[in-house]
């Protein structure tokens, strides 16, 4: 089996921003209550007509410029996104169209916020086969198509953005171990219930906001530490690794919080910690890809650096994976 490893990383974020000031004026909150629960202080939103595969043509770009590779020396584009342009075709395929990468094969992921981990476990998968030279893989959304803007108890915490990453065969390091997992039985937590076929689109549906986010988040907080911390603990050990050999953390942008106790279950200290949270609020896929990219853009990870990814989402679905320099 070959050696894979990332060798361009790119993001985009939509301009507009939305602080916790702007909230204010919209639902009954405070920016005392979403910073102290969550530790997100304003949010990207995407501009009217902006689409999930504009933000990830954009962020492929980058990523394509940073690797020094082509677009028609890809081989393989996986978009991991929950907000896609439409039901079908598939964001990878319009990517593809947008970048010219006729030689590409294109599909998309449904791993939620787990969803930019898994495309990286399939995408390696492809190249360590041979079945795949260049593989761009993407974390893009806008979660705001999907927010309930009068629901307070979801809508101070999901942004828009997207971020990338070209995986290749390398001579050294590379991904070490990937760990991904899933648990069908707790779907009810978090998810869009209308829009799909048990529910299609119909008057009622959208007066009664059936195609915006719905999340138990409470009960979600608790399955999200867990399932992070058991995920982080399974990759490390599969790597022949233990925490402390982690130079740098790139987990899910859900909540401070949770990232808090992750940190405290695996003995890590904080400051091994990468947070964008602050600045983007929970951007599913994206969260991961943007933490990334902004991490080796500000000279966090270095070569030889020993990065873990972590992250969790509704499905629910985990996934983490090791990564050396
Ligand atoms: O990305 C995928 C995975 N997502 C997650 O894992 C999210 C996990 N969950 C969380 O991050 C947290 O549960 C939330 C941030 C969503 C909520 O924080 P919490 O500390 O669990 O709050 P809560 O839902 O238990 O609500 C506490 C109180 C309630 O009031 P009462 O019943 O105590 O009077 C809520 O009505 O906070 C109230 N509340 C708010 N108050 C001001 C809920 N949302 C708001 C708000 N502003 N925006």
């Amino acid at each position: 089996m070959k050696k894979v490893g990332i060798i361009g990383v790119g993001e985009y974020l939509p301009q507009k921003i939305l602080t916790n000031a702007d909230l204010e004026k919209m639902v009954d909150t405070s920016d005392e209550w979403i910073t102290t629960r969550t530790g997100i202080k304003q949010r990207r939103i995407a501009a009217k007509g902006e689409a999930v595969s504009d933000l990830a043509v954009k962020s492929a770009k980058a990523a394509l410029e940073d690797a020094g590779i082509a677009a028609h020396d890809i081989d393989l584009i996986i978009v991991a996104t929950i907000t896609p342009d439409m039901q079908f075709p598939s964001v990878a395929c319009l990517v593809q169209d947008a970048l010219s990468a006729g030689n590409a094969v294109c599909f998309d992921i449904s791993a939620a916020c787990a969803g930019f981990v898994y495309a990286i476990d399939v995408a390696s998968q492809f190249i360590a086969r041979g079945a795949s030279k260049n593989a761009l893989v993407i974390g893009a959304e806008i979660l705001s198509s999907v927010t309930d803007w009068q629901d307070r108890s979801t809508c101070v915490l999901f942004g828009d953005g997207a971020g990338a990453a070209v995986l290749s065969e390398v001579k050294s390091g590379g991904i070490l171990a990937t760990y991904l997992g899933s648990d069908g039985s707790m779907a009810d937590l978090l998810k869009v219930p209308a829009g799909g076929s048990r529910m299609p689109a119909t008057d009622k549906t959208v007066q009664s906001r059936m195609h915006y986010i719905k999340m138990r988040g409470n009960e979600l907080f608790k399955k999200a530490v867990n399932a992070m911390a058991k995920a982080a603990q399974a990759v490390v050990n599969k790597a022949g690794l233990k925490c402390q050999d982690i130079d740098l953390v790139i987990p899910h942008q859900a909540n401070v919080r949770i990232i808090s106790a992750v940190a405290k279950k695996l003995g890590l200290d904080e400051n091994k910690i990468y947070l964008n949270i602050e600045k983007y609020g929970n951007m599913s896929s994206a969260s991961t890809a943007t933490a990334l990219c902004e991490a080796v853009k500000e000279g966090r990870i270095k070569k030889g650096d020993v990065v873990l990814l972590d992250a969790f989402g509704a499905g629910l679905v985990w996934g983490a994976c090791v990564i050396k320099w």
